[in-house]
C-alpha cells in the first residue's frame, strides 16, 4: 500500500522546504514537488496523509537509551516496551540502547541477554552499543566479532571504580582496538577515583542528601577526563565519542580537540539544558533526588546550559540524545533516602527530546534545520545507521514524523507515557507538537492514538560510524 504525506514542509538538515513524500511499504519511494504530475497522480491511488501545516521530519534517532538495566540494586523502570512506546509518542523510532558486561562477565553472554529482553518487545527499531566493564583479553578479540555483527560502538567508564572503571591501560587497549576494526569508543568522562573519595567525605561530614551529589562530581573533574580520554584517544588512533557532556570546561576540551582536528564528538543531553544543580538537583527535602544523574545537572550561576547551546550550533557538540535511565521516585530513588550515594543514577525523558530540543527553534538558539540534525540526521551518521535511517529520501525506511508548530502544551507526569511516577520536566511549557509518527511505513501515533504494537521494532544492525576520518 502506497502513502502519500501531502502538503507539508520537509525539513532536513540542510533546510526546509514544500514537498509531498511517496512512502510504499517500509521505503521512502519518491520526494515530490507539491503539486507536480506525480505528485497528483500518486494522489489518485495512495492512501493520502494531510500535512498541512506541518514539519515533515525524519522520525527521531535517540542513540542513548537504557531501558530496563539493572542499576544500584534496581531496575531502570521502562521496559523495553514500555520505553519504546513513550518514545514513539515523542516522534524518536529509533533507539540505540547498550548491553552491559559487567566485572568477570563474558561479553557475548551480556549481548545475548540483551537481545533475549528487547525482541519481540519493542514499538521501534533499535541497535546497541556494548558496555565493556571489564577490558580483557577475550573481551578485546570478541569486539571484533562484534562490529562484524553490526555492534560497531564500544562505551567504556572513567567512573565507578571497582564496578564499571576502565583504567587508562584498559581504556587504551579498546582504543587501539577500534582504531584496528572501525569501531568507535563512547566515554564516560568523570574522574570516578576522586570522585568516590569526595562522595565518601560529604557523606562522612552528614552532607547526605540529594544535591551532594551534584557537588562531589565537580566540573573539573568532567573536564579532567574529557581531557584525559581525549589524548588517550590520540595516543590510540581512535575515534572518541563523549556521552552525556555537561560542564563547559569539558566541552572546552573537546573544541579544542576538534579545532586541532582530532576525530573528537560529543553529545549533550536536555536534562543539562533544562535543569539545574541548584533549583532540580537541591530541591528540598528529598525532591532532588528524582534529577540524580551522571554526568550531574550544573549550577545556574556557571552559564554551563547556554555554553551548551553554543556548542551545538557550532558543532561543538554533535548530537543530542536522552541519556534515559528512568526510575520511579517512590521505592527507587527512595533507595538513597538517606544517603545520595545509593540514589539510582538516571533521568527519565526518550519521550521528550524532539520537543525540548524544538525549544531551541522556537527560541532562535538553533535553526529547524539543526534541531533535525542533532536529533535525527547525525546520530544516524554516528552511529552506522545512515541513509537507512536519520533522513527523508528515497531508499530510506519510511520513519517520519508530522510535526505541528503551532500546538502548545505542558509535560506532566499526568500526560507523559513514560513508566515514572513523575516528570523531570514537570510543568514545561512546549510550543509545537509530534502529531502523527511512522515507523517503517506503518503509522504508529495519529493524534491522540497510539497505534503501533510491541514487536513492530526491529533489530538494527549497523554499521561504521559515519564520521571518520
Ligand atoms: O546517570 C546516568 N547517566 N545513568 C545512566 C548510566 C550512564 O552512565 O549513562
Ligand atoms: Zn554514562
Ligand atoms: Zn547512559
Amino acid at each position: 500500500m502506497t502513502k502519500l504525506i501531502r502538503g507539508g514542509t520537509v525539513v532536513s538538515s540542510t533546510g526546509a522546504s514544500p514537498a509531498d513524500v511517496l512512502v510504499d511499504g517500509e521505503k521512502i519511494v519518491a520526494v515530490l514537488e507539491p503539486g507536480s504530475a506525480i505528485a497528483e497522480s500518486a494522489a489518485s491511488s495512495a492512501d493520502v496523509i494531510d500535512a498541512t501545516g506541518k514539519y515533515v521530519i525524519p522520525g527521531g534517532v535517540d542513540v542513548h537509551t537504557h531501558m530496563e538495566i539493572d542499576s544500584a540494586g534496581t531496575t531502570s523502570s521502562d521496559t523495553f516496551e514500555t520505553g519504546t512506546t513513550a518514545a514513539a509518542w515523542g516522534g524518536t523510532t529509533t533507539i540505540v540502547d547498550f548491553a552491559t558486561q559487567s566485572h568477570g562477565e563474558r561479553v557475548r553472554e551480556a549481548l545475548d541477554a540483551r537481545f533475549a529482553a528487547a525482541s519481540g518487545n519493542c514499538a521501534i527499531d533499535y541497535g546497541f552499543h556494548m558496555i565493556l566493564g571489564d577490558v580483557t583479553d577475550e573481551a578485546l578479540k570478541e569486539m571484533d566479532s562484534l562490529v562484524a555483527e553490526g555492534i560497531s560502538s564500544f562505551k567504556l567508564f572513567m567512573a565507578y571504580p571497582g564496578v564499571l572503571l576502565s583504567d587508562d591501560r584498559q581504556i587504551l587497549q579498546a582504543m587501539q582496538k577500534c582504531s584496528d576494526n572501525g569501531g568507535i569508543v563512547m566515554m564516560h568522562a568523570e574522574n570516578g577515583i576522586a570522585i568516590d573519595l569526595l562522595a565518601e567525605q560529604a557523606a562522612a561530614r552528614g552532607d547526605t542528601g540529594p544535591k551532594n551529589h551534584g557537588l562531589v562530581r565537580r566540573a573539573e573533574l568532567e573536564s579532567e577526563a574529557t581531557h584525559r580520554a581525549i589524548k588517550l584517544a590520540k595516543v590510540g588512533e581512535c575515534p572518541l565519542y563523549i556521552v552525556h557532556l555537561s560542564a563547559s570546561e569539558a566541552l572546552e576540551e573537546v573544541a579544542r580537540a576538534r579545532n586541532g582536528g582530532s576525530n573528537v564528538f560529543a553529545e549533550t543531553c536536555p536534562q543539562y539544558l533544562y535543569l539545574t544543580l541548584e533549583d532540580h538537583l537541591g530541591a528540598p527535602g528529598f525532591e532532588g533526588a528524582k534529577y540524580v544523574c551522571s554526568t550531574p545537572l550544573r549550577s545556574k550561576h556557571e552559564h554551563h546550559a547556554a555554553d551548551l547551546w553554543t556548542g551545538l550550533r557550532a558543532n561543538d557538540l554533535s548530537v543530542v540524545s536522552t541519556d534515559h535511565c528512568p526510575f520511579c521516585f517512590k521505592d527507587q530513588k527512595e533507595l538513597g533516602l538517606d544517603d545520595f550515594r545509593l540514589i539510582p543514577n538516571g533521568i527519565g525523558g526518550v519521550e521528550h527530546r524532539m520537543d525540548l530540543l524544538y525549544q531551541g527553534v522556537v527560541s532562535g538558539e538553533i535553526s529547524l534545520a539543526r534541531w533535525v540534525e542533532l536529533c535525527a540526521t547525525t546520530p544516524a551518521r554516528m552511529f552506522g545507521l545512515y541513509p537507512q535511517k536519520g533522513t527523508i529520501q528515497p531508499g530510506a525506511d519510511a520513519d517520519i514524523v508530522l510535526y505541528d508548530p503551532a500546538a502548545t502544551w505542558t509535560i506532566s507526569v499526568d500526560n507523559h507515557h513514560m513508566n515514572m511516577d513523575y516528570s523531570a520536566y514537570e510543568g514545561i511549557e512546549i510550543t509545537g507538537k509530534v502529531d502523527t509518527v511512522m515507523s517503517r511505513g506503518e503509522v504508529i501515533v495519529s493524534g491522540d492514538a497510539f497505534r503501533g504494537r510491541a514487536g513492530h521494532g526491529k533489530y538494527l544492525e549497523r554499521g561504521l560510524s559515519q564520521y571518520l576520518v
